[in-house]
């Protein structure tokens, strides 16, 4: 979603800054802009597009400066134009201030504010901060944050800069993430760690109510109070290449390459061949606490998501433990049957869905004990769950999320394992026998990828199609309706993910000639009935995609293209049928002419309601 970037310290701002928004352009990208102090006063500059626009008009137009904000944006209230951009500027002129999330009492504020004569030129909620801050100033600018923030609702991550209290910037946070940079003699503000990877690996990360002020000497934290407080320091262990493409075309390409690696990573020492059972060192939970739960809730979004569904069968299965799935954004705005006894499973590749971290806070208000399994090591969700299991996939840029998906299966399938055991209804020989199939996963993803030529002839054939099906059962159906999701968020074609029998109930009037349809149809124990499902589409013209783990009599003349992935166990087979569709969906969108790693409209991390 939106992004935040400030520098204070010696060195000129504006390339900073800019390197700075490129890293971050993958969370959100309809305009971006930057605000830097110089003797004159606050000059911003601002720019509809993507950032190369901003940084072609910063080199007609360049400013000089060695403090600075900047920001860019994906639209909540106004469209995506220039004078949306932030940074938004005060009346006077004075104080710039760019700012992540939504002000919920932004028209009364601003009706407020336009009765004391100020006058607004755009439509965003974030003008009226800097307008209010400005009418709170008196000299100082923490002052004046902390005054108008106390007349605020809503969420907020804001950076603000003033050229009347100069060479500092003030950072607050209120459910928008926001991180402190330190360096040698500058320091950085930024809404996620890559913006400022280049320069420090030494972070703060502020949590809500927080609000920090940054100069080139030193930080300070206060809270809303204006008491100080400590803060640790963390160290950051992702390196630099890690948020580079490394020689692929996109991001997305390069983070479905990574699979085999990433995997082995969510695996790695945490696997007891012989007693059949994982070792989780996070979770904090000791093992009577675990047996104490009688009922599970997974909350999560978007791909997330699709993950918690193939760990609804996995811990219904192998632990004989009741599981519900929710969408976070549906969670709370019901009644759910949650207490403490319900053990809450919060599922999140970047830590920060908004929707995820208010389902999590939710649950926890309920009294149930919370478990992350997150990506991003530090992140707000990894911070405030009672426990958890880091996927350590590595940054993941490509806003369709891939490696962490396979990695979530992963981590799932760790925890249920060790549930299972503990709970008695999974026997140390199945837990071997799982874990035999999991210790080959890497290499099984590694022969799918080698192969990644046919999707890509695949993708040829298909590519201008209008809509897709994916049809999938047991395990697979989840498969299904994250194949579907891939394709249309990066492709726009409209697909659909569908469980293979409900076809009949609906899609089925759908499927003609030119209608492709992608069956995940690997040798497991629904095989026999989803190829009953293959036969229905093919006797109405549809036309068959499968993914295959044999050569199957059953199938003979029904498909147009196979795809074969390696034989695994049951519960295994989403990671090693997600691959190849991953794949699909890429390649259909590059022949498209569509930009993968920057889908319309998307952003990566979802950090507003
Ligand atoms: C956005 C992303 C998706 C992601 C979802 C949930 O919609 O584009 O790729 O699955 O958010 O994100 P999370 O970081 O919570 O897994």
């Amino acid at each position: 979603m939106c992004g935040i970037v400030g520098y204070v310290g010696p060195k000129v701002a504006t390339p900073l800054l800019l390197d700075g928004l490129k890293r971050l352009e993958y969370r959100g990208y309809d305009s971006a802009g930057v605000a830097i102090m110089n003797g004159a006063g606050v000059k911003t500059v601002k720019e509809a597009g993507k950032i190369a626009k901003l940084e072609s008009l910063l080199a007609l137009t360049p400013v000089e400066g060695t403090t600075g904000i900047a920001h860019t944006r994906w639209a909540t209230h106004g469209p995506p134009n220039q004078v949306n951009a932030h940074p938004h500027m005060s009346q006077d002129g004075t104080i710039a201030v760019v700012h992540n999330g939504i002000i919920e009492n932004a028209t009364v504020l601003k009706q407020m504010l336009e009765g004391r004569g100020y006058v607004f030129t755009s439509d965003t909620d974030t003008e009226v901060l800097a307008h209010l801050i400005e009418e709170c100033f008196d000299g100082n600018l923490e002052d004046a944050v902390l005054e108008a923030l106390w007349q605020v609702e809503g969420t907020y991550g804001i950076a603000v800069i003033s050229s009347v209290d100069s060479h500092k910037i003030v950072a607050a946070r209120k459910g928008s993430p926001l991180l402190l940079g330190l360096g040698d003699k500058e320091n950085f503000i930024a809404s996620d760690v890559s913006a400022i990877l280049s320069h420090t690996r030494q972070v703060i990360y502020l949590e809500d109510g927080e609000m920090a002020v940054l100069d080139e000497a030193g930080y300070r934290v206060i809270d809303m109070n204006a008491v100080e407080i400590q803060k640790k320091v963390a160290h950051i262990d992702w390196d630099l290449a890690q948020i580079e493409r490394g020689g692929y075309a996109h991001f997305m390409l390069k983070e479905i390459f990574e699979q085999p690696q990433t995997v082995e990573n969510t695996m790695r020492g945490r696997l007891l061949d012989d007693e059949g059972t994982s070792k989780l060192g996070g979770l904090n939970l000791s093992d009577e606490e675990l047996l104490s739960f009688t009922n599970i809730v997974i909350t999560a979004c978007g791909t997330s998501w699709h993950s918690a569904l193939i760990g609804e069968h996995m811990l219904e299965e192998l632990a004989r433990i009741p599981v519900e799935v929710e969408y976070a954004s549906e969670f709370r705005y019901r009644n759910p049957v949650v207490d403490s006894k319900t053990l809450c499973i919060v599922i999140s590749q970047s830590g920060e869905t908004a929707d995820t971290l208010a389902a999590m806070r939710e649950a926890k208000r309920r009294g149930a004990r919370t478990l992350g399994l997150v990506n991003v090591v530090g992140s707000t969700i990894a911070r405030e769950a009672d426990g958890g299991i880091y996927l350590h996939a590595g940054p993941e840029i490509g806003v369709a999320s891939t490696k962490a998906f396979t990695s979530q299966v992963v981590a799932l399938l760790l925890f249920t394992l060790k549930l299972g055991r503990l709970r008695g209804a999974l026997s140390q020989q199945r837990g071997s026998e799982i874990i035999a199939g999991m210790r080959a996963l890497p290499g099984q993803i590694r022969q799918v990828l080698e192969r990644a030529q046919e999707i890509e002839d695949i993708a040829e054939e298909y590519k201008r199609a209008s809509n897709f099906l994916y049809l999938g059962r047991g395990y697979n159906f989840p498969v299904a309706l994250e194949g579907a999701l891939k394709l249309k968020e990066i492709s726009y074609i409209h697909a659909e993910g569908y469980p293979a029998a409900e076809m009949k109930h609906g899609p089925i009037a759908l499927i003609d000639e030119m209608m492709p349809v992608v069956f995940i149809a690997p040798h497991d124990s629904v095989f026999e009935k989803i190829t009953s499902n293959v036969h229905e589409v093919k006797a109405r013209k549809g036309r068959v995609i499968a993914v295959t783990s044999r050569d199957e009599s059953a199938l003979d003349g029904m498909l147009d293209y196979e795809f074969r992935i390696p034989e695994t166990i049951d519960l295994l087979m989403p990671v090693l049928a997600s691959v190849p569709l991953q794949l699909l969906a890429y390649y259909v969108a590059v022949k498209r002419g569509a930009n993968v790693d920057q889908p319309r409209n998307l952003a990566k991390s979802v950090t507003v309601e």
